[in-house]
């Protein structure tokens, strides 16, 4: 089956170029000036006037995952699906060891939950959180079933936190074999410290979340990881990203020629204490994560080390909640509680409310207007943040991540001529409310393929949920 892709604007992270793309089975064969060839397809699509983009690629995502007595909201499939209606094709989540289970277990646990319930491509980092001699050996083994990425705790104590020993020796592990090591990076003793004494004051509305996060436990963490990392001679990738100050020691080991690299998120980027963590009542708990959401004043500081290079990945950290739903969410797998109104699981106690914000469908659409068509960066870097430099971090580039000859044909169709607004109502997710209410998309998602397969067309989903493959990744290629 040959599908032809006639007229569009091709970009990706280098090029913007008036192309045609020949596609065969899930492979593109062919990137082509119109009239430069003689291709004859079994099906061909009319991108005049339209960009052909890479599928997006989120490396954060958290489906099923267990949290603060519940569960994230999304499981694989109707996360994948909402993924792909928002033009990203492959994602990353994070499979966990918690304390007491192999590093094996874990893997085998989040490969159930995935396997046939996927409407895109999915591979997996391991959340290590409980290392010890044996785990250590683990991360070794597991790169041969293609997962390159640990990710480590400086917060939750207790949940998932490791101490600095443990980290390093996870590092000097990540060293040996070539693997990534991610990092949450927040103090979370001194954080558990001031959580207390806010609490004891009475002091339990959703704002406190962020202000008993300062800045500065983002940027010793960030600062402490870096050197374990220096010191072990791993790579470092900080995830989630929030503070400028954080995202300053970052820039100054990158000037060092140091391996470290970081992401954000949209929210970050477009969300403040100020207008949506401090809103009146208990709204604030829908945007309630962790790093937190931080005064406006760190925005436009994210916004130009995204553009100057000194943030290399956009991705989102989807993890959603219910915020208000009286209905139970869906069965699943898992064990444990699952409620309609998770977030409010923590009124009156800010500690208790889940953390983590809705992303996934939202990502590529709030990037490009707020980026491209607000003039922040131009659409090569655009591709570069939301699809290039992820697969290229986390060992899937070329076959993810741009439109090249062997790349694997993951294509958006995207129609600037187009617009839309988000709202609650028109969201795909399982999720009752969206963090960009209002705004205004001048852009529209006109087809998206996976593999040569076209899965959602005119905002309508076509795809399947076993559709989704197992993505074996590489080791990061990331330069510096
Ligand atoms: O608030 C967040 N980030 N929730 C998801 C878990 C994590 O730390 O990434
Ligand atoms: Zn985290
Ligand atoms: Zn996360």
């Amino acid at each position: 089956m040959t599908t032809l892709i006639k007229n569009g604007t091709v970009v990706t992270a280098t090029e913007k170029m008036h192309a045609d793309v020949l596609i065969d089975g899930e492979k593109v064969v062919g990137v082509a000036a119109p009239g430069a060839h003689g291709w004859v397809a079994d099906s061909e699509i009319d991108a005049a006037g339209k960009y052909v983009l890479p599928g997006g690629v989120d490396v954060h995502t958290h489906f099923q995952l267990p949290f603060g007595g519940t569960y994230v909201s999304d499981d694989f499939e109707s996360g994948t699906r909402a993924a792909a209606f928002g033009g990203t094709t492959t994602v990353v989540d994070f499979a966990v060891q918690v304390k007491g289970q192999t590093v094996r277990e874990g893997y085998d646990a989040w490969m159930a939950l995935a396997d046939g319930n996927c409407a895109i491509d999915y591979g997996f980092h391991m959340i290590v959180g409980d290392i010890n001699d044996s785990s250590l050996k683990e991360m070794e083994a597991i790169v041969d079933d293609g997962v390159t990425s640990f990710k480590l705790f400086m917060a939750y104590p207790g949940v998932l936190y490791s101490d600095d020993g443990e980290i390093f020796r996870a590092m000097q592990q990540a060293a040996q074999d070539g693997t990534t090591i991610m990092m949450h990076a927040e103090n979370g003793i001194a954080i558990d410290v001031l959580r207390e004494q806010a609490v004891s004051r009475g002091e339990t509305d959703p704002r406190y979340h962020t202000i008993t996060r300062p800045p500065t436990t983002e940027s010793e963490a960030v600062h402490r990881s870096i050197v374990l990392a220096e010191l072990a001679g791993c790579p470092l990738y900080v995830v989630h990203m929030s503070a400028k100050e954080a995202v300053a020691e970052l820039t100054v080991a990158r000037d060092r020629g140091l391996p470290v690299y970081g992401e954000t998120c949209p929210h970050y980027l477009h969300l403040s204490l100020e207008d949506h963590v401090a809103a009146p009542g208990f709204e604030g708990a829908k945007y309630v994560c962790s790093t937190p959401i931080r005064e406006k004043d760190n925005q436009e500081y994210l916004w130009n080390a995204l553009a100057r290079g000194d943030l290399q990945v956009v991705s989102t950290d989807h993890a959603c909640f219910f915020f208000d739903d009286d209905e139970d969410t869906p069965d699943r797998d898992l064990p444990g509680p699952v409620m309609g109104r998770q977030k409010r699981l923590g009124e009156g106690d800010f500690t208790f409310i889940p953390n983590g914000l809705p992303g996934v469908e939202e990502r590529f659409n709030v990037m490009y207007q707020s980026g491209v068509v607000e003039g922040r960066f131009s659409i090569n870097r655009f591709v570069e943040l939301v699809a290039t430099n992820p697969a290229k971090m986390f060992g899937m580039y070329p076959q993810k991540g741009t439109i090249a000859i062997g790349s694997d044909a993951d294509i958006v169709i995207y129609d600037p001529g187009t617009s839309f607004v988000y709202s609650t109502d028109t969201i795909h997710g399982n999720i009752d409310y969206t963090a960009y209410e209002g705004m205004t998309i001048e852009a529209t998602i006109d087809k998206v393929l996976s593999r040569g397969k076209v899965i959602v067309d005119a905002g309508t989903y076509v795809g399947s949920k076993t559709h989704g493959r197992y993505l074996k990744r590489g080791l990061s290629e990331m330069p510096v």
